[in-house]
């Protein structure tokens, strides 16, 4: 993959925010940016939401160009929805550990095992799984979108293992997992999250999906950043061990500025909080050039992408009908 660009010629400029607002106006574009961002970027986004509220705004935009502040899965899929538009990712190194878990030509094999089976994925896929896909879903709406199938429907469900063991362990399936994961969520220390929550005996655990069993046994609360954010927001509690990527607490502070957020941190260093390093490579320089030289874009083959677009606008249609 190529790279974005990292031009020398920002060093000049002031003001970069203010600089990249006045060119995203005269451009008529928007930028969109995910919950994972630095908080500078989030801060000068038009919209910040989770991977299904970012695909959701990307399919009703109407502006001439899409600024994906997120990684390289969520620029293809506001490309799927909006051809029309120019969707730039910053950073085409920003991919997902979790989509590089399940390689189209492998996951064909496997579904092919599997004839009678309805196939339910992740969102954090690329284009090649979403066109094999029936449906697509994100950690907001995987519980609504497989109760919606009938109890004796089979299915298989890819690719993270964590979320699809969840997802089975509430519903009563027995979907059929690809065995895929996340390396930033799979890494958190339980050992060292309890040792948090030992001196903060009033905080509550929050964990998104993504994690492993064993710590998703010990959260209090386990939803997508949507609503892990909500919760933090509405909770009585007045502490909280944030187990998903540490660019979250930055929108859990903006709602509830007098809680307090401990981000809950790796197994293998001594930091204090996990990063996504691929949601991380966004950098206020690289939207600044990204945007005055249209570049990198997301193209998605048309072939592809006719296949793609049906199972991702099914899970848009039941959200929009759930309110999600
Ligand atoms: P959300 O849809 O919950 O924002 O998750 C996206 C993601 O990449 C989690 O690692
Ligand atoms: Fe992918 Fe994990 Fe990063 Fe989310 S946190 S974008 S699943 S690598």
């Amino acid at each position: 993959m190529k790279k974005g660009f990292v031009d020398e010629s920002v060093k000049g400029i002031e003001n970069l925010e203010d600089a990249f607002l006045k060119l995203k106006k005269k451009k008529n574009a928007v930028l969109m940016a995910h919950f994972y961002q630095e908080d500078r970027i989030q801060d000068i986004a038009d919209f910040v939401g989770d991977s299904l509220a970012l695909a959701q705004f990307a399919a009703k935009t109407d502006a001439d160009i899409i600024i994906v502040a997120g990684v390289h899965f969520m620029g293809e899929s506001a490309k799927i929805l909006a051809p029309e538009r120019t969707v730039i990712v910053p950073d085409l190194n920003a991919g997902c550990s979790l989509a590089d878990s399940c390689p189209p030509d492998a996951f064909a094999e496997f579904i092919k095992l599997y004839p009678d089976y309805k196939v339910v994925t992740y969102v954090n896929t690329s284009a090649e799984i979403k066109a094999l896909s029936d449906i697509v879903v994100t950690s907001t709406n995987a519980k609504a979108i497989i109760d919606s199938f009938p109890a004796d429907e089979k299915l298989i469900f890819g690719p993270d293992r964590n979320l699809g063991n969840y997802i089975n362990s509430i519903t009563g399936r027995e979907m059929i997992l690809w065995d895929g994961a996340c390396h930033v969520h799979e890494k958190f220390s339980l050992e060292k999250i309890l040792e948090i929550k030992e001196e903060n005996s009033d905080a509550e655990i929050l964990a998104h999906p993504e994690c492993k069993k064993q710590l998703l046994m010990v959260a209090d609360q386990i939803g997508s950043t949507a609503a892990l954010l909500k919760y933090s927001a509405t909770s009585e509690s007045q502490k909280f061990i944030v187990a998903t990527e540490s660019g979250i607490i930055h929108q859990m502070k903006l709602k509830s500025p007098n809680k307090t957020f401990i981000p809950a941190p790796p197994n293998d260093s001594t930091c204090a909080c996990n990063d996504c390093e691929f949601m991380r490579l966004n950098t206020m320089d690289k939207l600044y050039n990204a945007l005055k030289y249209e570049w990198p874009t997301i193209n998605v083959e048309e072939s592809i992408r006719i296949k793609a677009v049906k199972p991702i606008e099914r899970m848009l249609d039941i959200s929009n009908k759930l309110n999600l």
